[in-house]
């Protein structure tokens, strides 16, 4: 089984941070009920930036760190729902501003949130097939753009920002489950043509399905590669909601200090939240060679994917 090497990581995020306070003086709500709710604290949100020069913001942070010729990426992938254009690709503006070699597979991948799994999925794949040595991975979102700032039950949620991953082959571990469960009830978005274009989810039955199926593809993970949390370093998981992932958390008894979390800083930033997770981790120093790392993602779709790999 051929695995991936992270190369080098990076995030960008807007300028401006929205305060819990903020939206309480735009919608009928609080501090207290969005943090003892979620766990959101803060969000980012775009003013002059944009998906896409988050995106290219965030590529270039990786690639600035990567000390690679970049002329040896062969792909460029970008997870994204919320680009400003339905075409060009957010990948190719990426190849563009960044003056990425023209030999290149460059493409947007849409997943929600689960999108930054996929597009590593792709990604993986495609080091095995193409004769150039790296693929550019972005998650990149402005999820503000999706949102209809009138809905208190959805507006406090989610967040802008983008992170980005160099991947090059290795032969470490690396096992990869994706489902798909076709629902356009509890979490969709009008598409390009179709009017005022903001997201709407059934938050209960969505909260049900995430706690579901995460415990679930951290299990399947875990059995596909034969481990137990002992022997994982860090459960990277999207950043959704901070009781999704305690609920999870408080399964894995003596181990629950591996699971990571920042939404309290970037509410959900869907397809960015966990290359934002992976880019803290690095930066901080905390992920090292031969550490094993479970990320999951789960969101519209309805989606979800685990993957385990070792760095
Ligand atoms: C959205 C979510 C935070 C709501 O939390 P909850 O505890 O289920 O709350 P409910 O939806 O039951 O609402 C409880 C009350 O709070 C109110 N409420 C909703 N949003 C509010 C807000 N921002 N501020 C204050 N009150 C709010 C509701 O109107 C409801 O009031 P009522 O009882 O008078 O009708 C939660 O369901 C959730 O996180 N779901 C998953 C969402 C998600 O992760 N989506 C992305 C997946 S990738």
């Amino acid at each position: 089984m051929k695995g991936i090497q992270i190369i080098s990581t990076g995030r960008a995020l807007p300028k401006q941070v929205v305060t819990n306070d903020d939206l309480g003086r735009i919608v009928d709500t609080n501090d207290e009920w969005i943090t003892t709710r979620t766990g959101i604290k803060t969000r980012y949100k775009c003013e002059d930036e944009t998906c896409i020069s988050l995106a290219v913001s965030a590529a270039k942070a990786a690639i600035d760190k990567a000390h690679i010729d970049k002329s040896e990426i062969g792909a460029v992938i970008v997870a994204t729902t919320s680009s400003e254009y339905a075409f060009p690709s957010v990948a190719c503006m990426v190849q563009k501003e960044l003056g990425l070699d023209e030999e290149i597979t460059a493409f947007d991948i849409s997943s929600a949130c689960t999108g930054f799994l996929h597009a590593l999925a792709v990604g993986r794949a495609l080091l095995g097939t193409m004769n150039k040595r790296y693929v550019l991975l972005v998650g990149s979102e402005r999820m503000s753009s999706l949102l209809d700032y009138t809905d208190r039950s959805t507006c406090v949620l989610f967040g802008d920002g983008a992170g980005a991953a160099i991947i090059g082959a290795s032969d470490n571990i690396y096992y990869q489950k994706s489902w798909a469960r076709g629902n356009d009830e509890v979490l969709s978005c009008p598409g390009a043509g179709q009017g005022p274009s903001f997201l709407s989810m059934k938050g209960n039955d969505v909260f049900r399905f995430a706690v579901t199926v995460l415990k679930q593809a951290v299990d399947e993970a875990l059995k596909e590669a034969g481990m137990t949390m002992d022997d994982i370093d860090y459960c990277v998981c999207h950043q959704a909601n901070i009781r999704i992932i305690q609920h999870v958390q408080k399964q894995f008894v003596g181990n629950e200090h591996k699971f990571f979390a920042n939404i309290d800083r970037y509410g959900n930033t869907s397809a960015a939240s966990i290359p934002i997770a992976i880019d803290e981790l690095m930066e901080a120093g905390k992920l090292k060679s031969g550490m094993k790392v479970i990320c999951v993602g789960f969101g519209a779709g309805l989606t979800w994917s685990s993957v385990l790999f070792e760095l």
